[in-house]
């Protein structure tokens, strides 16, 4: 049920910034800091680093190479490639999780836009912790105006969606991503160079093991997951856009280095201008909105940092917020003929709707309980991150790596000379035993323990 109109991307290029603006969103530059800070620092580092090799590298793999060569949704790839078998309902968890995400996603695309906005109006100058804990309290916990800056934010979204891959999605990738890098570095630069920066570099890169317990596993696992946009789907959907002229491993490569160093390099420009300053790295989910706005306040020039990093984040979360949107959009138009227009304003008003209440779960609903006991925002973050990538991220390296089989999947990443590629072997073993066996256990141990 393709249809022939299907558009792709216009070069490799372009398919890479976008990949690499999926990936690089809130979870690298708000997600990743704040969990790194709660889990001791270098030795969550390690261990994400090691997910990201070992679980996150080998789904990216196979997601990829499912989409470029059957030209398909998650759903629609997983039933070409295994006809009359229920692989395909893989397919639905990755759906139902970018629209889970996106729900909860938006609500802090919208804190983002705010905060922007903010900055640049200068009411963020001079704030001590305390006043900067008591502005984005009295933000969030108002019933009306986070809502309306979620409005902007779904906006921003369905409109570059509704512009389609090469000119709404390709088109911002490529401008954005660029100015990204250039912003980012310059706030790593101005971090190191505070006064005392120094502890905060070791507090990234130097492991201290005693804060390492299982979960920390367990959290690590989830980030890399999500900070590589794996297991939704998303680069399924991506790489079904990828011309087969294209070589793959060269391009994921890019995607995996290039995120990676966007979730340290985002560390590098938090902890040590946190740290040089005095403040706690263990903040939780308000380490960039309060604790950095009160590093802002300090720094000097801080008031143009400040606008310079809220620009950042919020262009960020929209680059993988389109992303998210694109998985369900592209089911529909694929399975069920439902045009780019029509799909976003339904499904982007329906997303938008759910993320409503995930958002008013930190005023009107904050009473009203999800799963496990959590309130609305988190369950949404749990059951999306903590159960459905994972799992969607096994089904996929199963189905690749024994269903569809390796040789087909290596086939497929050799491209058009059919040579052998380096490592070919290790890798394949990587994602027959090693992959699958680690989710496996994590996931299994975290149930358990819960
Ligand atoms: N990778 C994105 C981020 O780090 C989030 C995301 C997850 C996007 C899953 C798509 C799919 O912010």
């Amino acid at each position: 049920m393709t249809n022939d109109s299907r558009e792709q991307w216009t070069s490799k290029f372009g398919f890479i910034l976008a990949s690499i603006g999926s990936a690089v969103g809130l979870g690298s530059i708000w997600r990743f800091p704040f969990v790194t800070g709660e889990n001791g620092g270098g030795s969550f580092v390690l261990i994400y680093l090691l997910c990201v090799l070992f679980l996150g590298l080998p789904v990216l793999l196979s997601e990829i190479v499912l989409g470029r060569s059957t030209q398909r949704n998650p759903v629609g790839a997983l039933r070409l490639q295994g006809p009359g078998t229920f692989w395909f309902l893989g397919g639905y968890i990755g759906i139902l999780a970018t629209g889970i995400i996106l729900a909860f996603y938006s609500t802090v695309g919208g804190w983002t836009l705010f905060y922007t906005w903010q900055s640049i109006l200068g009411n963020l100058g001079g704030l001590s912790i305390g006043e900067a804990e008591t502005r984005f309290t009295a933000f969030i916990s108002d019933p009306v105006i986070p809502v309306l800056w979620q409005a902007l934010f779904m906006i921003l979204t369905m409109g570059i969606c509704l512009f389609g891959l090469q000119n709404g999605i390709e088109r911002t990738n490529k401008f954005l991503m660029p100015m990204l890098g250039i912003l980012l570095s310059i706030l790593v630069i101005r971090s190191i160079t505070l006064p005392g920066a120094m502890e905060g570099v070791r507090f990234i890169l130097y492991p201290d093991w005693s804060d390492v317990s299982f979960t920390t596993i367990f959290e690590a696992l989830g980030m890399a997951f999500f900070s590589l946009s794996v297991g939704a789907g998303t680069m399924i959907t991506y790489g079904s856009y990828l011309s087969k002229k294209e070589s793959i491993p060269s391009a994921v490569g890019n995607v995996v280095v290039f995120s990676t160093l966007v979730s340290l390099a985002a560390g590098l420009a938090i902890f040590p201008a946190v740290f040089s300053l005095g403040y706690e790295p263990s903040a939780g989910p308000p380490l960039v909105f309060i604790t950095l706005t009160a590093v802002f306040a300090q720094m000097p020039a801080g008031g143009l940092f400040a606008v310079l990093f809220f620009f950042l984040l919020s262009m960020a979360a929209l680059t993988s917020s389109i992303s998210l949107l694109e998985v369900p959009l592209r089911y529909f138009e694929d399975e069920h003929n439902l045009s780019r227009q029509k799909g976003t304003i339904l499904i982007g008003g329906l997303i938008f709707l759910l993320g409503i209440a995930s958002t008013l779960s930190f005023s009107t609903w904050s009473h009203v309980k999800g799963i496990a006991g959590l309130p609305i925002f988190e369950s949404m973050d749990f059951v999306a991150s903590n159960v459905l990538l994972p799992l969607g991220g096994l089904v996929i390296i199963i189905f690749s790596a024994w269903k569809w089989g390796m040789h087909q999947v290596l086939e497929a990443l050799r491209g058009e000379d059919g040579n052998r590629l380096a490592g070919e072997g290790f890798w394949g073993f990587v994602a027959r035993w090693i992959t699958p066996v680690l989710i496996l256990a994590v996931f299994v141990f975290q149930v358990l323990s819960n």
